[in-house]
């Protein structure tokens, strides 16, 4: 199987998200190879776009989860509130909030908690700086966040999960990650989990994000070590999308034949 996630970051509101909404479902209207596609709208457009996507293949998930369960956390939003607007999945841990919010692996590890208390499927993003990459440091540097994002989820609480890796040099950068890199990359992070979790690891799914495009999704999607794309600036202008879809499904009709 291949996941495909539209993360619409802060760029679309209401209306602009129930048509991307719409149009993602057209794009798979009809289709026999369908690849499992989670849409991330922002918060205030979960709603509409769960009335659009009811009764499809399109899944919801949010963009972000408060570390805690509930109190006075002005602005937040917990995991039981996502749940409630009927969010399944939600990403974790992406380099923007690392970055721009200084969000720490520890803080990330809470988030996961959350999401797994409340039976969302995380998606917990880790990747390293183009500073990391040049001293060749990147695997030690995935390896810590790895780590630290599941450590304080008690084993019996894992359910399925995905790694999101996106090298933060290449997110909304226009250079995606050369499919090799990924493959190595893709690799060891599924050993490292296996290692670090042992006999209890779930299935969980390793996916790419960084510069996706409807150009190079079928060069990493015919890979069978990526199980899907996270896409950010592509998902939110819909022939880009549907090109990224078309790849999946192409992708998973050869698979099957
Ligand atoms: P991008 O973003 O596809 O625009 O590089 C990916 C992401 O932020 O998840």
């Amino acid at each position: 199987m291949k996941t495909i996630v539209a993360n619409w970051k802060m760029n679309v509101g209401v209306r602009e998200s129930v048509a991307l909404a719409r149009g993602t479902l057209l794009a798979l209207r009809g289709k026999p190879h369908l690849p499992d596609v989670v849409v991330c709208p922002s918060f205030t457009s979960l709603g509409e776009v769960r009335k659009v996507i009811a009764r499809s293949y399109v899944s919801l998930g949010a963009q972000d989860v408060s570390s805690q369960d509930q109190g006075a956390m002005t602005g937040e939003i917990s995991a039981r509130m996502l749940f409630e607007a009927g969010v399944t999945h939600v990403i974790i841990g992406h380099s923007e909030r690392r970055n721009l919010l200084h969000e720490t692996d520890e803080l990330i590890a809470q988030k996961v908690v959350q999401a797994f208390t409340h039976k969302l499927v995380p998606f917990i993003c880790v990747g390293e700086s183009k500073k990391d990459r040049e001293t060749t440091h990147h695997t030690e540097v995935v390896r810590a966040q790895l780590r630290v994002a599941l450590s304080l989820t008690d084993r019996k609480q894992l359910g399925r999960f995905f790694i999101a890796y996106e090298p933060v040099w290449a997110i909304g950068t226009g250079v995606n990650a050369g499919v090799q890199d990924i493959l190595e990359m893709h690799q060891f992070i599924r050993h490292e989990i296996v290692e670090y979790l042992g006999d209890r690891t779930p299935a969980f799914g390793v996916l790419y994000g960084g510069s996706v495009t409807g150009e190079n999704a079928y060069d990493y999607l015919r890979e069978k070590e990526v199980e899907g794309l996270l896409v950010g600036g592509a998902s939110v202008k819909l022939t880009h999308m549907t090109e990224i879809l078309k790849a999946a499904q192409s992708v998973l009709e050869r698979q099957s034949s």
